[in-house]
């Protein structure tokens, strides 16, 4: 679904992805673990598509098809959905009204009419049930006020609602207390299916107890040095990072 060849990025100037190979499959987890500052939200934010990345080399296949030249929104149309990890305050637009705008868009770029009111309806309160998202919830004006956990619910209510091919999250879990985590990670997995693929990128083994990935990488200064089973996420847990560099640096 997802294939990366010896990705490089630059961000004004400054080179950040230093040769990234990877490749997601449909029906897999992939977790990016790693040390602040080393690429992950970068990572993501390419292959999201997003302007301010250029990337100097290499190339990122979906579905066979090079989408470098694609823009963010033609991405997301091909089913590429990224959470924020400081997500944006959109006021007088209320949760509804954006996620109706999105799927319609989306549902636009494929030739197809307006989902009928009714049938939009009933897909929101659909989700809003599966996420234990309150009703009164949907009429708020989007992320203004919203706290740490409200913010991180409502990514993945979108994503609920968007039904991406491939879902990037990007510390979907920072913030979230222990109900909200749970909820959040039962949304996610009740979401997973044979066709899709999620790659979550966190700090935290903990999430990964309930989101339970194929495949961990470490992305450490711009590539990834390291990548195993769930196992490895207890490792760095335990461990912490300097033995990675140390790997690496060896
Ligand atoms: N738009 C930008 N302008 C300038 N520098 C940037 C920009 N985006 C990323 N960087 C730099 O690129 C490097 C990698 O940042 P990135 O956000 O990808 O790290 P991260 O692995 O997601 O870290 P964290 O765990 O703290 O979220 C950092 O040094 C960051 O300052
Ligand atoms: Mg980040």
């Amino acid at each position: 679904m997802l294939k990366i060849d010896n990705l490089h990025a630059s961000v004004e100037d400054k080179s950040i992805l230093k040769g990234i190979n990877l490749e997601v499959k449909p029906g897999e987890v992939h977790a990016i673990m790693g040390p602040n500052g080393s690429g992950k939200s970068t990572l993501a934010s390419v292959i999201a598509g997003k302007e301010e990345y250029e990337v100097t080399k290499g190339n990122i296949t979906f579905d066979g098809e090079d989408i470098e030249e694609l823009a963010a929104e033609e991405r997301a149309h091909k089913g590429i959905f990224l959470s924020f990890q400081y997500p944006i305050e959109i006021p007088g637009v209320s949760v509804t009204n954006f996620i109706k705008t999105a799927i319609n868009e989306s549902r636009k770029a494929k030739g197809l009419e307006d989902m009928p009111a009714k049938d939009m309806l009933k897909l929101i309160r659909e989700k809003a049930d599966l996420l234990e998202i309150d009703r009164k919830f949907l009429s708020r004006s989007l992320n203004e006020g919203f706290s740490g956990g409200e913010k991180k619910r409502n990514e993945i209510f979108q994503m609920a609602m968007l039904d991406p091919k491939l879902a990037i999250l990007d510390e979907t879990d920072s913030g979230l207390d222990i109900d909200a985590l749970r909820i959040v990670a039962n949304g996610v997995n009740k979401l997973k299916n044979k066709d899709n693929a999620v790659v979550v990128i966190t700090h935290y083994q903990r999430l990964l107890d309930y989101i339970v990935p194929d495949f961990v990488h470490v992305l450490y200064n711009g590539r990834i040095v390291k990548s195993g089973g769930k196992e490895l996420a207890h490792e760095l847990e335990e461990k912490g990072y300097d033995w990675i560099k140390e790997e690496v640096n060896a």
